[in-house]
């Protein structure tokens, strides 16, 4: 793994290298990734902090070259199906919104899209860890994507993560290549406040 700041990346404050030299690529070699490297992404996932440790995220993957894969390949939309075939799996992230209240009646949980993203996080940090880069993407088909992984009621899609090994740049299509660059960020005083906005 590199902890090289990419171009562009330089902290403002000091921080552990691992956050600037995260970005979402779009190229991946053809290397694959096993089971148990999966198992580890989401048991990095799985100790995530969630209101009340309800733990309201749910994953459901596939490995490039399973019918799942190409199922939930299917679903995405824009540019993304033009690059993210190659990554080696594909990671949906939903969260459960609903949780029985004292009454025996459903409530929302209002924290579950919150939680879910500390979780989607420490799956991209393990599998920085790991030598791996992932790409989340909000382009996809609700419904298609519902009806591939069979989403049970009360649950919301969050995102499709593509994970792998990261590949060149001249691999992705022409129109691509341009953006496969890390990105900036706004100063922290855009989104900051000490005390109140
Ligand atoms: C919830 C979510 C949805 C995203 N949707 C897409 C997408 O559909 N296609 C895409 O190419 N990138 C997508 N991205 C990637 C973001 O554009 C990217 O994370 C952002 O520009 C910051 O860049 P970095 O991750 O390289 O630091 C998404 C990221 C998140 C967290």
């Amino acid at each position: 793994m590199s902890l090289d700041q990419p171009d562009g990346r330089q902290p403002d404050h000091p921080v552990a290298p691992q956050f600037p030299a995260r970005w979402s690529p779009r190229s991946f070699t053809d290397q694959t990734l096993t089971k148990a490297d999966v198992m580890s992404l989401l048991e990095a996932a799985r100790w995530a902090p969630s209101a009340s440790n309800l733990q309201p995220w749910r994953f459901v993957w596939a490995l490039r070259g399973e019918p799942e894969f190409a199922a939930i390949l299917g679903c995405l939309t824009g540019n993304n199906p033009l690059w993210a075939g190659r990554a080696a799996a594909l990671i949906a992230v939903a969260s459960k919104d609903r949780i029985p209240g004292r009454d025996g009646a459903e409530q929302v949980n209002r924290t579950a899209g919150f939680d879910t993203g500390a979780a989607w996080m420490s799956l991209a940090l393990q599998a920085q860890a790991m030598g791996l880069v992932t790409h989340a993407m909000g382009g996809f088909g609700v419904d298609d994507l519902a009806r591939v992984v069979a989403l049970p009621g009360g649950h919301t899609l969050q995102a499709v993560v593509a994970v792998g090994h990261q590949g060149a740049a001249e691999a992705l299509p022409e129109t691509l290549r341009p953006r496969e660059v890390p990105n900036r960020r706004q100063p922290l005083a855009e989104t900051s406040f000490h005390g109140r906005f």
